[in-house]
């Protein structure tokens, strides 16, 4: 997606919301609640007006929309959201029928984005892959499923799209969604805050496809500046993506894997992509970034009409549940594991002291174990400054393009 034409209307440089075609009126429809009834949650399908997407021909078949939308509730705590595009007789649109959900992203206007300075906050995100961001999958021990995307009153959102039609002929669709959320959230329900990793950083999300070959792309480092567990993170990949890797500080705390319709490569496209539940903690002065990896010589990527390779993509969206920071007490946790250790080693040493007064065997034992006990506790040093940054919740990229 353009972020410059995403940004432009959010920023209100230009084009009015209501520029987009085919994204109107929201019908309502109740369905069955299925993760917390007894506290009176509510599911519903919200379908966004009908859309008809133009023939391969004309403009590759790419039909984009973007639209204000009310938010399904307010006051509320999302515990479930999936995308879904349908004909008008309620059959699935997809890689098979030839018309896909190249992707959407639900903006919040009431809230600053996360990770880059944008007046909205990314707050969920579907390709055709359709993987739904279900809060109640996740359960951790600083996290729990009692968790949500919150929905305050004075809130609004806004969404953008694209749809993409592979036949020669027009094909009218419907865009809806699945939510599921508690009109009256309980107290001890905690707030998911979105993050959006991204190759292409804080601008275009495109990057270059390159045809038969492996590759991948990595994103601008984040730098964290709060205590949280990350409760659940969803990827994104184009056709020919393989999997998408997300590391804190170098190491690998998720893969989420594309899963491709067939092995028939003249009609092969990701049909699904793993998400990760409960991928650990962060810390202040932790890093974090992306890696998609791409092998489009095993899936080919989408090409336009002039044979031209398409732009792919690399985005994870990660929900983080902030937590307490450490107490401000001189027995941080660093510093009693310091003490521990210091105590530890004191006994020790004496013991050793003592018997090396009685054998010069021991006495070579000593030097040794003595080096390898001080080595020990200068790597615990690092946990001495653990003190929590008790303000932020912003993650700042490494270029400080925010
Ligand atoms: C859907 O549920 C809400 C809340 O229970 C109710 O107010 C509304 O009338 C229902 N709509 C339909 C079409 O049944
Ligand atoms: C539903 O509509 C689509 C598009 O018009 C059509 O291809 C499909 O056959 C229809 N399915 C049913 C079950 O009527
Ligand atoms: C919305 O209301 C909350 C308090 O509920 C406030 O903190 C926030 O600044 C408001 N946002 C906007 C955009 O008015
Ligand atoms: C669409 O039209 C083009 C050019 O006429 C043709 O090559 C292609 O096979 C057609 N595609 C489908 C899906 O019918
Ligand atoms: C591969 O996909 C194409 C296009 O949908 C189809 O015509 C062909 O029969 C498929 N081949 C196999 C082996 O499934
Ligand atoms: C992120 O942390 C690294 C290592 O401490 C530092 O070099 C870099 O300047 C930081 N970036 C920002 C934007 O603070």
């Amino acid at each position: 997606m353009r972020f410059d034409g995403l940004l432009l209307p959010l920023l209100g440089l230009a084009v009015s919301a209501d520029s987009a075609p085919g994204l109107p009126d929201v019908t309502t429809t109740n369905l069955t609640a299925q993760q917390f009834p007894e506290l009176g949650s509510r599911r519903v399908e919200t379908a966004y007006g009908s859309h008809v997407v133009q023939p391969r021909s004309q403009q590759d078949g790419m039909s984009k929309f973007q639209s204000a939308i009310p938010p399904p509730c307010t006051e509320c705590l999302v515990t479930f959201m999936q995308a879904q595009l349908e004909y008008a007789n309620g059959t699935t649109a997809d890689a098979t029928t030839g018309m896909w959900m190249h992707h959407v992203v639900f903006l919040n206007r009431g809230r600053k984005d996360s990770v880059c300075d944008m007046p909205a906050q990314r707050f969920f995100a579907s390709g055709n892959e359709r993987t739904a961001v279900d809060f109640t999958s996740t359960f951790s021990a600083a996290g729990t499923q009692h968790l949500g995307y919150p929905i305050r009153a004075n809130e609004s959102f806004f969404v953008v799209g694209e749809l993409m039609n592979m036949l020669n002929t027009s094909q009218e669709v419907v865009f809806s969604m699945i939510w599921e959320y508690l009109p009256s959230p309980r107290p001890y329900f905690k707030h998911a805050i979105p993050y959006w990793l991204d190759v292409g950083g804080c601008g275009d999300s495109d990057v270059p496809a390159k045809s038969v070959s492996q590759f991948a792309y990595t994103s601008p480092v984040l730098n964290a500046s709060f205590h949280g567990t990350i409760a659940l993170i969803a990827g994104h990949l184009h056709d020919g993506g393989t999997h998408l890797d997300v590391f804190r500080n170098e190491r690998s705390v998720c893969t989420t894997v594309a899963t491709y319709t067939s092995a028939n490569v003249t009609d092969d496209h990701i049909a699904r992509i793993d998400s990760c539940t409960n991928a650990g903690v962060t810390a202040p002065g932790d890093q974090w970034f992306i890696k998609a990896y791409y092998d489009t010589v095993a899936h080919p990527p989408m090409a336009a009409n002039d044979g031209s390779l398409e732009p792919v993509m690399g985005i994870a969206l990660a929900y983080l549940v902030a937590s307490e920071p450490l107490t401000r007490s001189w027995l941080s946790r660093g510093t009693l594991i310091v003490v521990i250790v210091t105590a530890v080693m004191a006994t020790g040493l004496a013991a050793l002291y003592v018997v090396r007064q009685k054998s010069d065997f021991v006495s070579q034992l000593w030097d040794g174990v003595g080096a390898r006990g001080w080595q020990r506790v200068r790597t615990s040093d690092p946990g001495t400054d653990d003190l929590g940054d008790e303000d932020g919740l912003l993650l700042r990229d490494e270029e400080g393009r925010k």
